[in-house]
């Protein structure tokens, strides 16, 4: 009831928060607040003494925990749901220093010589070095004196909000970016190896998570972080890929031990079943230079096995998981990786069968959704009509092919089928199937673009190519300007604005137009030349502590004053990580010594975990 009531009040108010409408007016900032009339000061003299006072307080750590629920069965009756006996192995590890393919069980697809051959055909550029660590590290506890919070910023909101009690509040990573140990413990690889640049040899490293799991999870723990969200990578779990090929055991047991560990501090696990890391398999006989015709870049989801490949993956997660962790992202950014239209059809229907599975057969309890990227597109000018027309072709072409299937049971955007070369509208049995298979609309929205129309109209554009037109699919212009020139918002290392006011429009149209919870699932800010300063520097990282406080107040007024059901949100990153190319981009709340893999919480850990807990979002303040 209370959400049907929002919805009709969200709905009024939609048309009202449009941030780039222009308002000409007078003056100066009214100051509504200052009631008193000014009046002269007085001069003094009196005794000088030092009377600035900094109070000193330390994080609070989550609790401990006092029940266990579960919200799926068990391994052993999940896997008797699965239909197929599963069988695992192990595979070790390959080290080119001081690894040979001495394996004689040529005859066997999945056996060791096999393994090893999906590395030697990779063919890694530079892969010669180990990171500091081959086994798990046994956690030492955060000394308090490295949990005393930072002087705070002068500025600071003044707000009077709270989350509401299920608000998901918590903390992002990805394998692929914090992990290393790429070829250890049976890991088959992944497109994102084929990514690395051959001068950086320590990218197969990144921050070493697969051995420093426990600390890292200590260190949240200690900040009072309740929500992890990390993902699972496909090639750990099923180095061949396909269905029928064996599980790796090491694999199993390493996320079974992190999301225990987890649990026994009193964290709760998310996870992601794919974040960019796609085995290798489905793009071994791929051109990837290829131009895509939507998204970047060849991520495989267009390949005929994918469907089937993809939903088996997920079932073992579920029968080997689904027990202990109540939130789970299929795709990350699934548009990024789509290449054409194929991988967008591929990606709902996959996804469409795993809720169904995760619902319908295993009973799971839990909630199950995706991630979606889009960084929201806002039209120049809100009174001009094709510009908000060309905004909302930017943002539906983005977002609308899954969320109009796979939220509201409907049809791919008209603008998807007319520009992608061969698209195809689902039929109504399709529909049936995958219609309202999601439980929340994740989004990372990072930051917004203001929209307007290239000179040679949309249309003509979208009768292209991308090879032809740098502007297809979209068609639209993009730009970080209002229309008197200011950028729209203070701008990061990369594309990244601060841009509050924004996420709150945001927030509202996704719910208003998927009617499903508004997800965070990734949110973040890279500051500029963070990495060239010295670390007292880059800890007090005021612009990334602006960026947090500033877009969760504008979450909460999304939440109290426009009716918008936000499920919660995930900062992103946890550390300081490999950003597909580099370690410059650093989008963390904590630096990492790229030497030592020591952990430092930069200042903006600790004032959004304070914001966060002083308006009851940490989940464990009541
Ligand atoms: C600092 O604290 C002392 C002791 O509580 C108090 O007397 C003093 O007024 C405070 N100074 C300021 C500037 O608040
Ligand atoms: C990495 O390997 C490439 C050849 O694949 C070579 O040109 C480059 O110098 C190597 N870089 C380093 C840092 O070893
Ligand atoms: C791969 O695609 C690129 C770009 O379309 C093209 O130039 C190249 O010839 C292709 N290579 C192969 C082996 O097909
Ligand atoms: C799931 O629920 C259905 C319907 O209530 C029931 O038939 C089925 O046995 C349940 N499955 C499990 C794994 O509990
Ligand atoms: C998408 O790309 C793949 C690989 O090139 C191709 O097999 C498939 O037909 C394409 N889909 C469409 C709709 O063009
Ligand atoms: C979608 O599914 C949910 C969960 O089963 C259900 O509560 C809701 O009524 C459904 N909505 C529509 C529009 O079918
Ligand atoms: C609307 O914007 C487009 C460009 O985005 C421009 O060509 C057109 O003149 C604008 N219309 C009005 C009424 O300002
Ligand atoms: C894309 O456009 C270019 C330039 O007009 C053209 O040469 C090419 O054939 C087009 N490619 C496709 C796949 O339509
Ligand atoms: C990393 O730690 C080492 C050892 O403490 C130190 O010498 C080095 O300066 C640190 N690196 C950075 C970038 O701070």
């Amino acid at each position: 009831m209370r959400a049907e009531l929002a919805l009709q009040v969200a709905a009024l108010l939609a048309g009202a928060h449009a941030q780039e409408l222009y308002i000409p007016t007078t003056g100066y900032t009214a100051r509504p607040q200052c009631t008193q009339p000014p009046s002269t000061p007085t001069y003094r003299f009196e005794a000088f003494s030092f009377t600035q006072n900094e109070t000193v307080r330390h994080a609070i750590p989550v609790p401990s925990p006092t029940t266990t629920r579960t919200y799926g069965p068990g391994y052993s009756e999940a896997s008797s749901l699965l239909g197929t006996s599963l069988s695992t192995t192990t595979w070790g590890s390959w080290v080119p220093e001081n690894t040979f393919i001495s394996a004689t069980d040529t005859d066997d697809p999945y056996g060791q010589a096999a393994w090893s051959s999906l590395w030697v055909s990779a063919s890694l550029a530079n892969y010669t070095s180990l990171g500091l660590y081959t086994t798990t590290v046994s956690p030492a506890p955060v000394p308090s004196s490295s949990l005393v919070l930072p002087p705070r910023d002068y500025f600071g909101p003044t707000d009077c909000y709270e989350f509401p009690d299920d608000f998901l509040f918590g903390v992002a990573g990805s394998a692929a970016q914090i992990e290393g140990a790429i070829a250890l413990e049976g890991r088959a690889p992944t497109l994102l190896e084929k990514l690395i640049r051959d001068d950086r040899p320590k990218n197969y490293i990144t921050n070493e998570n697969y051995y420093l799991y426990k600390q890292d999870l200590q260190r949240l723990a200690a900040m009072g972080v309740k929500y992890y969200s990390f993902s699972i990578p496909w090639s750990r779990i099923l180095p061949f890929t396909v269905p029928g090929s064996p599980i790796n055991e090491q694999g199993i047991a390493h996320y079974n031990d992190l999301i225990d560990y987890a649990l026994s501090l009193g964290m709760v696990p998310v996870v992601t079943m794919i974040h960019f890391d796609t085995p290798l398999y489905f793009l071994r006989d791929s051109n990837t230079s290829a131009v895509p015709d939507i998204g970047y870049n060849n991520g495989g989801y267009w390949h005929p096995e994918f469907v089937d490949a993809f939903v088996h993956y997920g079932k073992i997660l579920f029968t080997h998981f689904a027990d202990r962790v109540p939130v789970w992202t299929t795709f990350n950014e699934p548009l990024l990786y789509a290449f054409n239209f194929t991988g967008i059809d591929n990606v709902v229907k996959a996804h469409a069968q795993l809720y169904h599975y995760y619902h319908d057969v295993l009973n799971g309890t839990g909630k199950i959704g995706f991630k979606l990227n889009d960084n929201f597109g806002v039209p120049k000018n809100s009174e001009n009509k094709t510009e908000v027309d060309a905004a909302n072709r930017f943002n539906e072409m983005q977002l609308g092919g899954f969320g109009n299937p796979l939220c509201l049971g409907e049809q791919y955007p008209q603008s998807l089928l007319d520009t992608l070369p061969g698209a195809t509208p689902l039929s109504e049995e399709e529909l049936a199937l995958v219609g309202n298979t999601t439980d929340f609309f994740g989004i990372d929205p990072y930051t917004a673009t203001v929209i307007s129309i290239p000179g040679e109209g949309i249309e003509s554009c979208a009768a292209q190519n991308l090879s032809a037109n740098a502007l297809y699919p979209y068609c639209v212009t993009q730009e970080q300007t209002n229309i008197y020139g200011w950028d729209i918002g203070y701008r990061s290392e990369t594309y990244v604005y601060i841009t509050p006011t924004y996420l709150r429009s945001y927030l509202s149209y996704l719910w208003n137009t998927w009617r499903k919870p508004v997800l965070i699932g990734e949110f973040g800010f890279p500051v500029h030349a963070e990495s060239e300063r010295d670390l007292p520097d880059q800890l007090f990282d005021s612009p990334r502590s602006q960026y947090y406080l500033s877009y969760l107040s504008e979450t909460l007024k999304a939440i109290w004053e426009d009716g918008v059901h936000v499920a919660g949100a995930f900062a992103w990153s946890f550390a300081d990580n490999w950003e597909f190319g580099d370690y410059a981009q650093q989008f963390g709340i904590q630096v990492v010594n790229r030497t030592t893999q020591e952990r430092f919480y930069k200042k903006s850990f600790f004032d959004m975990v304070d914001f966060v807990g002083a308006r009851k979002g940490l989940g464990h303040e009541h």
